[in-house]
């Protein structure tokens, strides 16, 4: 192996110094990450860049060998971004392909860029701002989703539908209400995002492999550079922890979650039997077989996809759990798991983000189905309440009338006031107040209620909440 000191041709390992036959080819590609970890190359060129001036700033590198090394750093960046760059196997991963690609470019400053620093703590960091990233961009995507169910549930305010319980008809509900509910758990899925982002924005740099390192290092500086928090108390946890990793992907496995129950309900609502909305032909797909059909293949593949999701998770735990401290190189499975969770995560949210506001409501459709099942007799029930029957009893009487609906086939609302007051003499004509779906609607008029005007204010409320 060639381990050259003076050229500016790095030896193809790295490490090579104490090894006496090269590496098995298999094994080098078998143990190599740079087919995936390069995307991360952005992440690993600022780390370096922080690194190197904080190396400068405690004299361990003159100033010739820091502006030598940015310079390096930025044509590398080039390089990368215009395609232009040779990734190499045998250099491993995103980490030692940078650094020898420097060296071949700026030669010695190049050899000192990696002083009291180790691939583990480098990789621990890019992990962090990579992901530190992306959480930013899957923030703004559930933003603009969010906008658009509150813009939707705005136009649907008094769209009247059936509200379910054990998927039958239970009480009226207006659709803007029914969408505001998956605004609110969008909202929580932020926030957690958010806490994530708190939580793991803390510098590694300066654990080195394990220990810490002899140089006299300013990790603050250096965390100041990346614009984090603040710097790991612990070196052995600094190169250690993938816990935050973990929790990111627990957040999107949540997020994935609501949207794929949201998904199952936009699949019911536009098949033939609810027949409630329509999908734009632009979000379906048709069959070869089947000239007649239109597909709501985004939700369904949003549904579909969340199982890789949860399953990136369970990789995650499962990698971490026998892990002896410190750093182990099952951590390079660590990242497939992360990235492909991110680019599912991120496609879902924006094929959401692009279809919710184009959903189209079927409103004739929605009212008739909330009239059919008695989803007014809760409402019965209040009204005899009110009128000063305990509500058990109200509870049998309605019971009563419901069983004569269904023998006649009436909705409660469709029955004469002669044959409601044979279920009780308390009933007069304001009963038909309470049995219209308006009026039951209207009457949930208190915050996180039902009302068309709650409704709004709501969306006035979810509007100032997004800001
Ligand atoms: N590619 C490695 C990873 O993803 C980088 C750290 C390797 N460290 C080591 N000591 N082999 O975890």
């Amino acid at each position: 192996m060639s381990n050259s000191s003076d050229s500016n041709t790095p030896p193809e390992k790295l490490w090579g110094g104490r090894f006496t036959e090269p590496t098995d080819a298999f094994v080098e590609a078998f143990t190599a990450s740079v087919q995936f970890d390069q995307r991360m190359y952005r992440q690993d060129i600022e780390g370096s860049r922080a690194h190197a001036r904080m190396l400068k700033k405690i004299n361990v590198l003159t100033d010739e060998d820091l502006q030598a090394l940015l310079k390096g750093l930025d044509q590398i960046e080039q390089e990368i971004t215009d395609g232009k760059f040779e990734w190499s196997i045998a250099r491993e991963d995103v980490h030692m392909n940078i650094e020898a690609r420097l060296t071949e470019i700026v030669g010695d400053a190049g050899k000192r860029l990696h002083t009291g620093r180790s691939r583990n703590d480098q990789v621990a960091t890019d992990i962090r701002l990579y992901l530190r990233d992306q959480i930013a961009f899957a923030i703004a995507e559930i933003r603009r989703l969010q906008t658009g169910l509150l813009d939707l549930a705005e136009r649907e305010a008094n769209t009247i539908m059936p509200g379910f319980t054990h998927l039958q008809v239970a009480q009226p509900v207006t659709f803007g209400h029914h969408l505001l509910a998956w605004f609110e758990n969008m909202h929580r899925d932020a926030s957690r995002l958010q806490d994530c982002a708190r939580r793991l924005n803390v510098l590694p740099l300066g654990a080195a492999a394990l220990a810490g390192t002899t140089y006299p290092i300013d990790r603050h500086f250096t965390a100041e550079q990346l614009k984090f928090d603040d710097v790991c108390r612990n070196s052995l946890d600094a190169v250690s922890d993938r816990d935050f990793a973990i929790e990111f992907c627990a957040d999107a496995a949540i997020l994935m979650t609501h949207l794929s129950r949201f998904s199952e309900e936009l699949v019911l609502w536009s098949s033939a039997q609810f027949n409630f909305i329509n999908l734009p032909d632009r979000f379906c797909t048709g069959s070869s077989i089947m000239p007649q059909k239109k597909n709501p293949d985004v939700p369904e593949l949003v549904r579909g996809k969340t199982g890789r999701v949860n399953g990136h998770l369970i990789s995650l735990l499962t990698l971490m759990k026998s892990q002896p401290l410190a750093y182990n190189k099952d951590n390079q499975e660590d990242k497939e798991p992360i990235f492909d969770t991110i680019d599912t995560l991120l496609g879902s949210l924006r094929a959401f983000a692009d279809m919710i506001p184009a959903i189209e409501s079927k409103k004739e459709n929605m009212y008739k189905a909330a009239k059919q099942g008695f989803s007014t007799a809760t409402d019965l029930a209040d009204y005899l309440v009110v009128k000063g029957l305990p509500f058990r009893d109200a509870h049998e009487v309605v019971g009563k009338a419901v069983a004569f609906g269904v023998d006649s086939n009436k909705d409660l609302s469709e029955m004469s006031l002669e044959e409601l007051q044979k279920f009780s003499d308390i009933i007069h004509k304001d009963v038909f107040d309470v049995l219209t779906l308006e009026g039951s609607v209207a009457a949930r008029n208190h915050i996180g209620g039902t009302a068309p005007e709650q409704v709004l204010k709501a969306v006035a409320d979810g509007r100032e909440r997004i800001k």
